[in-house]
């Protein structure tokens, strides 16, 4: 198979149906980036640092190792699905009131890993908040304040600003692919 061929995928990026093609090496971080995507974040490039984090068909997948043909036919959230500056969702909301971002390079990450534990456990305790997050390299926070802003949000019972695992794309299957699934 050449390495300038080319493959269709059909992508949903927090709700918005997208077309485009990819080549079969190609990883689902530069791919993303290149579809204007800069909020997952590159950092690593190798599986360690966990920045480039976002939400395949809900769970948390490192995106630097992920291969862009194995997300056709899924939906993939990154952080801008959760909010905005002017209407953030309650957890980025916790995050700023706890101090839990400094730098904010591993932000959306942690907000995402966050959230994909929170739909599967609402109630997460530290225990649990912590776990989640251990694939999260953070520099700056030592993680005290992120997992106190999690806990803080679990123990407000708000609700998420906007769905974090929307629907695979009319007409494609959710799984096309039998590959492993690396940082999955
Ligand atoms: S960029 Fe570091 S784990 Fe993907
Ligand atoms: S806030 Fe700087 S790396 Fe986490």
């Amino acid at each position: 198979m050449s390495g300038e061929e080319r493959l269709p995928v059909v992508y949903q990026i927090n709700g918005r149906r997208l077309e485009t093609t990819v080549r079969p090496g190609d990883r689902l971080l530069r791919v993303l980036r290149g579809l204007g995507e800069h909020s997952v974040k590159y950092g690593c490039d190798t599986g360690e640092c966990g920045a480039c984090t976002v939400l395949v068909d809900g769970e948390p997948i490192l995106a630097c190792l992920y291969p862009a043909i194995r997300a056709d036919g899924k939906a993939i959230t990154t952080v801008a699905a959760l909010g905005h500056p002017d209407a953030l969702d309650p957890l980025q909301a916790a995050f700023l009131a706890h101090g839990a971002v400094q730098c904010g390079y591993c932000t959306p990450a942690m907000l995402l890993a966050a959230r994909a534990l929170l739909a599967r456990d609402p109630a997460a305790d530290t225990a649990a908040i912590r776990t989640a997050l251990a694939g999260v390299l953070c520099r700056c926070t030592g993680y005290v304040k992120p997992v106190e802003a999690i806990a803080a949000y679990v123990a407000s019972g708000a609700e998420p600003a906007a769905a974090t695992t929307p629907a695979p794309p009319e007409g494609r299957p959710a799984l096309r692919s039998p590959a492993p699934r690396p940082g999955g």
